[in-house]
């Protein structure tokens, strides 16, 4: 079996900064990466170059062994912000880039978006406005924008950040749905007990640099490099501290 997604000595440098220095890592189908490290490590910064949404200074994305190129929707990315429009129906935020980028009749369009969003568990909520809809079922709804564009690989940065706990849960299992359906993904979370139990392999950044690439076990099992050990304690004192408070 060849990676989908191979990304080869990736380079994000802007001025002086060093963003990423020579990240390696390839991905088979099927995988899901978690992505941790502390912030400003560059999580975002690697996602969003693998998508073509920062320029890199040197190296290579490769999508099923082809340069990825924005816009040919070989990458699919989720945020921490929904980016909806209000003024469309959730069946309308999903359908529209199948409608505008991708040149379908709006009938195959609708019925794209409709099965889309029957996978995030929306299919009766299509003709809801995102003012009418949770935080969780917007980002829901934005999950299902992607979706629908069949990306062969799809990346999340931080997709509950922005969400009150209790909407977190409902996000997490639609991701974890689509890992178990087979979707190669890369998740960048700070739901550390989400990570272990979805990732395949969890790859741990600091300084733009990769300091472990391992199996979740190895990674939260105390087998961690140091590094990764300093920053899962912080980690876990702080969540003791939470559910004391
Ligand atoms: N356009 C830019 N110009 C200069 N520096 C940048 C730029 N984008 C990111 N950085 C810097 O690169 C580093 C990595 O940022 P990045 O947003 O990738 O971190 P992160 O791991 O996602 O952090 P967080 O957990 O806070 O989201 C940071 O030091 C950041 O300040
Ligand atoms: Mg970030």
């Amino acid at each position: 079996m060849n990676p989908v997604l191979q990304v080869r000595a990736l380079e994000r440098r802007v001025g002086d900064v060093e963003i990423l220095r020579r990240i390696s890592l390839d991905v088979m189908p099927g995988e899901a990466i978690g992505v941790i490290g502390p912030s400003g490590s560059g999580k975002s910064s690697l996602l969003r170059c693998i998508a073509g949404l920062d320029p890199i200074s040197g190296g290579d994305v490769l999508v099923e062994g082809r340069t990825a190129k924005p816009g040919d929707g070989a990458i699919g990315m989720v945020f921490q912000q929904f980016n909806l429009w209000p003024h469309l129906t959730a069946r309308d935020n999903v359908a529209l880039a199948l409608k505008v980028v991708r040149g379908m009749p709006a009938k195959d369009a609708d019925a794209k978006a409709e099965a889309a969003l029957t996978k995030v568990g929306l299919g009766a909520l299509g003709a809801r406005k995102p003012a009418a809809l949770s935080g969780g079922q917007q980002q829901r709804v934005a999950i299902a924008r992607t979706l629908a564009m069949e990306p062969r690989v799809l990346l999340f940065d931080e997709p509950t950040a922005a969400l009150d706990p209790e909407l977190t849960t409902e996000v997490l299992d639609v991701i974890r749905t689509l890992a178990a359906s087979g979707v190669t993904m890369l998740v960048v979370s700070h739901e550390m007990g989400f990570v272990a139990s979805l990732s395949t392999r969890v790859v741990f950044l600091d300084h733009g640099v990769v300091v472990q690439a391992a199996p979740p076990g190895e990674v939260f099992g105390g087998g961690g490099e140091p590094r990764v050990k300093t920053f899962l304690k912080t980690y876990l004192e702080r969540v003791a501290w939470t559910k004391d408070a």
